[in-house]
């Protein structure tokens, strides 16, 4: 398959050409003295913002969905996500693995074999926290997004220009941000 093959090249090119500009940009700053256990329990997806074609796409179809964080044997944390898709309910679980300071883990998909890191850039624990995530997804694309966790379904205005605030800065364009509607379907308590 020449195609694919060319595409991935010449994506592995524009990434080293872009190294630098990326590496200035993308260092993100992590929530300061990061304390992973209050950051514990059930959250919110309220807001997104990507670079992804698919999420462009979609963006306007998806709702709210509820995700609860659990601390792993041995390290790093559960994240588990349950969305609604084709009309019932789906559950996913993220095996967040601990990588480097506090605040920063790694994902590794094993439907892509991509690898993700995640980190908590900034939160109140009690109210909403905001998520940066990067890395390849298949192909050696570059992947880039940032999330806003909300301890309820309706944050406040002002958590909500925090979010479309940190989105900018990253460089996110008006047209790849979007928050969440609330939704009543698939939230049932997760055991
Ligand atoms: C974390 O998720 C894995 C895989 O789904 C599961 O086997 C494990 O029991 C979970 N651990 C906790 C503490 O929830
Ligand atoms: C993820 O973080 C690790 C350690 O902080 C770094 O070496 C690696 O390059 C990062 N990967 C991506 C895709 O950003
Ligand atoms: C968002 O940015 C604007 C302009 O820089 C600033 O005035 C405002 O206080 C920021 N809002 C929040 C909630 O950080």
């Amino acid at each position: 398959m020449a195609a694919p093959q060319t595409l991935w090249v010449g994506l592995a090119l524009l990434g080293v050409l872009g190294g630098l500009r990326t590496r200035a940009r993308a260092h993100v700053s992590l929530q300061p003295n990061f304390q992973q256990d209050k950051f514990l329990g059930r959250w919110f997806t309220a807001g997104l913002a990507s670079n992804s074609n698919w999420f462009r796409e979609k963006k306007d179809a998806l709702s709210t969905c509820s995700s609860v964080v659990a601390p792993r044997e041995g390290g790093g944390l559960n994240l588990t996500s349950t969305f609604l898709r084709k009309d019932h309910c789906e559950t996913r679980t993220l095996l967040l693995l601990p990588a480097g300071p506090p605040g920063c883990y790694s994902y590794t998909s094993p439907h892509w074999g991509g690898t993700q890191n995640v980190s908590v850039v900034g939160t109140d624990y009690v109210e909403y926290a905001l998520l940066y995530t990067e890395g390849t997804k298949g192909h050696g694309q570059d992947f880039r997004m940032a999330t806003l966790y909300s301890r309820t379904q309706t944050p406040r205005a002002e958590v909500k220009e925090k979010f479309a605030n940190f989105t900018k800065a990253q460089g996110f364009t008006e047209d790849t941000i979007v928050f969440l509607p609330k939704t009543d379907k698939c939230l049932e308590e997760h055991k």
